[in-house]
């Protein structure tokens, strides 16, 4: 969009002045997705390129969230937030002491953590997860029960497939626990379109999904199923950056904005680099505690 191309060019021009890499989550806007960003994809790529990355400086296009992960795992890097506000349901969902209170009732039980929580939070527990690899990580505690957090419905649905026993929290994604069955049998009928749902969307809404599966796994279902039509059942940025990637694909979108994603803009991204801040930081004491849990979450890949 012309509009933007003034922007994106400062971008460009002041990231290879300060020699920063920009990651942005799937859910960032095309601008910032196509746009500027270096590294995209899902809450586990963007932890996995934060550590292996070599840059002294990285701007985090997502969620708070997303920033102190990349920090905790890579913590000489400086890390950016372009606004520190940009939070989430799920991470305001719990709390430290919530998740000792757990355990204290589920003596024994292993904690597994979606990273969709803070960095206090990660350090109470015992390994983290996106929704790409849950059950993999679940089932990588060998045991019988796992106190799963805080995603109530991520939560059913890894239950759905594993016999491990978990402990669930109530926890929801402001974003996808408002779709509903009736809008989705609506994408299907109206348009004849394959529909294809984010776990962290409701029970009833995953039960007439024709594939669950994370933000990553939406592509590779359909880089095999070259759907004509798809409604995507998640935040509506990732159909506008996949389209790009499936010309002869017809995406309805069912559509709900995360508002706490789009609070990251092409402006306030300019402004980030510019001023080198707002900076996200965790306490070592925090931060030694939530790497051991990242890096098993890492070990376990994808
Ligand atoms: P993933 O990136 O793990 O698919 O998570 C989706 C999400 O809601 C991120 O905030
Ligand atoms: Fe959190 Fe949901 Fe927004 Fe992701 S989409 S950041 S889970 S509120």
């Amino acid at each position: 969009v012309p509009m933007h191309l003034p922007w994106i060019d400062a971008i460009q021009a002041l990231k290879r002045d300060r020699g920063a890499v920009l990651m942005a989550h799937s859910y960032q806007s095309p601008e910032i997705f196509h746009g500027v960003a270096d590294v995209t994809g899902d809450s586990l790529a963007l932890a996995q390129a934060a550590a292996d990355c070599d840059a002294e400086i990285v701007v985090l296009c997502g969620v708070h969230f997303m920033a102190e992960t990349a920090k905790i795992l890579a913590p000489r890097m400086k890390v950016l937030i372009p606004d520190p506000l940009a939070g989430c349901s799920l991470a305001e969902s719990i709390n430290a002491a919530d998740v000792r209170a757990l355990r204290a009732r589920h003596p024994g039980s292993p904690v597994v953590t979606y990273v969709n929580t803070s960095a206090e939070v990660k350090a109470e527990s015992d390994a983290c997860c996106t929704s790409a690899n849950a059950v993999q990580v679940v089932e990588a505690m060998g045991a019988d029960k796992v106190i799963f957090l805080p995603d109530r419905y991520l939560g059913s649905h890894v239950a759905s497939q594993t016999d491990v026993q978990l402990v669930l929290w109530d926890g929801r994604c402001e974003v996808h626990e408002t779709f509903t069955a009736a809008e989705a049998r609506h994408a299907r009928k109206r348009f004849d379109a394959r529909l294809v749902a984010h776990p962290e969307c409701p029970p009833e809404v995953l039960a007439e999904a024709d594939f669950v599966g994370s933000t990553s796994a939406m592509g590779a279902w359909l880089e095999r199923e070259q759907p004509e039509r798809v409604a995507l059942i998640t935040e509506c940025s990732m159909a506008d950056n996949l389209r790009l990637r499936f010309p002869a694909t017809q995406f309805i979108k069912p559509c709900n904005l995360c508002p706490h994603m789009k609070r990251i803009t092409l402006q306030n991204i300019h402004a980030c680099l510019r001023d080198m801040a707002p900076e996200v930081t965790v306490p070592e004491r925090v931060a030694a505690r939530a790497r051991r849990a990242l890096e098993r979450m890492l070990a376990v890949g994808r």
